[in-house]
């Protein structure tokens, strides 16, 4: 029996955090043995961010490195970069002709947005449109992912129903995947971890780093347990481990906030290495991508070539 598909991405806009590992790239690690695996660089999502030569390659190459460092096998899961596979923002567009523009005023990201009063690029608008036909070429399963993303999967559930309800059955319909207990990993000051809100601990973060960041964590001034280093200290213990010591050692914030440091050391120290060791030969890496997005490009290709028959525009074989 064939093996079920698994497809997820990240966008390279920094480094990333523990919120980024436990809500998704843990799960493509854990999960590349009993799928085939698609895990991509979604360098066109991150244009709506970043718009510097050096930073987009530096980003490139961050993310490679952070796949590679987690613990992706590229003899497992194909890793690729999105802007390899034109195929993608082809896709984008025909989503584009079939969807409204109210439909898309509904989405988070437009709202949040617009709720800031941002000037929002048609990019940024257009946003879930990419993500489907990123989701869509694939056909998979399951799209691990935190749960700030699930509309976005939704989305893309919605694009592939009305294509196949106008077009006829072409897409299939993908399942989100949400770890219940990781969907929202909070940050150093109890709201959602996340880059833009800059209450995060980095993923490969250095010692100093990790200690500087756990230090800062907002605790009330109550002597019961600190919730905030509680919550973030059970991303590493589970809470049989746990409750027994934060309720021996409640009122005393400093040893807990010690301990959850070293756990946290125990955890990174040897990603962090890793990454070092795939820094050393970048060339290296970069071979892994660009083989990747060969593989991918074959099935990106071989699909919307049954797209374009569906909608018309292939009046001849190539
Ligand atoms: P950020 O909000 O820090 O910019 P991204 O939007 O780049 O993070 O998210 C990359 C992936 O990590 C997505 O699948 C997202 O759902 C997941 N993720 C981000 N922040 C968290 C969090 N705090 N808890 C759980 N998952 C998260
Ligand atoms: N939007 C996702 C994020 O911000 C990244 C992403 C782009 C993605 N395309 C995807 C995730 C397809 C899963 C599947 O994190």
């Amino acid at each position: 029996m064939s093996k079920k598909i698994l497809l997820s991405g990240v966008k390279p806009t920094g480094a990333p955090h523990i919120g980024n590992y436990f809500g998704a790239m843990k799960q493509f690690v854990d999960l590349q043995k009993d799928y085939e695996g698609y895990v991509f660089i979604a360098d066109y999502h991150a244009l709506n961010f970043i718009q510097n030569k050096d930073e987009m390659e530096k980003n490139i190459v961050g993310v490679l490195l952070d796949y590679l460092a987690i613990g992706l096998d590229p003899k497992k899961l194909t890793i690729f970069k999105q802007s390899d596979i034109s195929e993608h923002t082809e896709l984008a567009w025909i989503f584009d002709t079939l969807t409204t523009m109210p439909y898309l005023m509904h989405a988070h990201a437009f709202k949040d947005a617009e709720a800031k009063n941002k000037e929002i690029c048609v990019g940024t608008f257009n946003y879930p449109m990419l993500m489907a036909a990123d989701i869509l070429l694939y056909g998979p399963d399951i799209v691990p992912i935190g749960a700030d993303q699930k509309q976005h999967v939704e989305i893309a559930r919605d694009t592939a129903e009305k294509f196949n309800r106008i077009f006829g059955e072409t897409f299939k319909l993908p399942e989100p995947m949400i770890m219940k207990d990781m969907a929202v990993v909070p940050g150093i000051d109890g709201k959602k971890m996340s880059k833009s809100y800059n209450n995060h601990i980095p993923l490969f973060a250095e010692y100093e780093e990790i200690k500087r960041c756990v230090m800062n964590i907002v605790t009330d001034s109550g002597e019961g347990i600190p919730k905030n280093v509680y919550a973030i200290h059970n991303l590493f213990r589970p809470a049989s481990e746990l409750l027994p010591i934060y309720e021996s050692k409640a009122g005393k914030y400093k040893e807990l906030k010690e301990m959850l440091i070293e756990d946290i050391e125990k955890f990174i120290a040897p990603m962090r290495e890793k990454r070092k060791e795939f820094a050393k030969d970048i060339p290296k890496a970069l071979k892994i991508l660009k083989e990747g997005g060969e593989k991918a490009k074959i099935i990106a290709s071989k699909k919307m070539e049954v797209v374009r028959e569906k909608v018309g525009v292939k009046v001849y074989e190539k």
